[in-house]
């Protein structure tokens, strides 16, 4: 899924919608079950008609602004990266993570040093046994988990309920 222009590139796509190779599976006849399909290879010189209408549909290349997810101490008050300080980065990290149909459904508080992480539920589990919105969030989760560790940043999660 990566457009690095000449680059290998590995990628994962966790197949919703519109994947090829679920459908090329439906035709030989296999039952769609596979959920998550890793790639490796380089990618088309050109995006098909149709990869580029789905990014259109979904504004593919675009992203919510830094104070539409995050907040500072309660949901009416936009967090500024200023006023994020070190943790800038990883909630950047976390801004910029795909997401199925780039629903972007992570929404941050920073309260009292913590980071209180809620998903916005944007739809229905699609087939009742299968919450595609679980993977946004934990690929959002290790992009800011991933970047604190880098910046040193110490701390450790904690369940909670909304
Ligand atoms: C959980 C998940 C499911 C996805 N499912 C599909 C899919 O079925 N078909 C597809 O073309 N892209 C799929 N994508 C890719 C998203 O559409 C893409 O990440 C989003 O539009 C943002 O584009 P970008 O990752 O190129 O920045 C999926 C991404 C995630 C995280």
């Amino acid at each position: 899924m990566s457009r690095n222009k000449d680059a290998v590139c590995a990628g994962i796509c966790p197949c919703a919608s519109l994947c090829p190779i679920g459908e090329a599976l439906k035709v030989i006849g296999v039952k769609w079950k596979m959920r998550i399909v890793c790639t490796l290879g380089y990618p088309a010189k050109k995006m098909s008609l149709r990869e580029s209408v789905m990014r259109k549909g979904v504004k593919a290349d675009s992203r919510l602004s830094f104070g539409e997810v995050f907040f500072d101490g309660s949901f009416d008050k936009p967090l500024t990266k200023e006023a994020a300080g070190k943790l800038a980065d990883a909630l950047e990290a976390v801004r910029l993570a795909p997401s199925a149909v780039n629903k972007q459904p992570w929404r941050i508080v920073l309260s009292e040093n913590l980071a209180h992480i809620y998903e916005k539920r944007n739809r229905r589990n699609d087939d009742g046994a299968w919450d595609i919105q679980i993977i946004d969030m934990g690929i959002a989760l290790y992009h800011f988990e991933l970047v604190l560790k880098e910046l040193g940043v110490n701390g450790s999660p904690i369940r909670g309920s909304a």
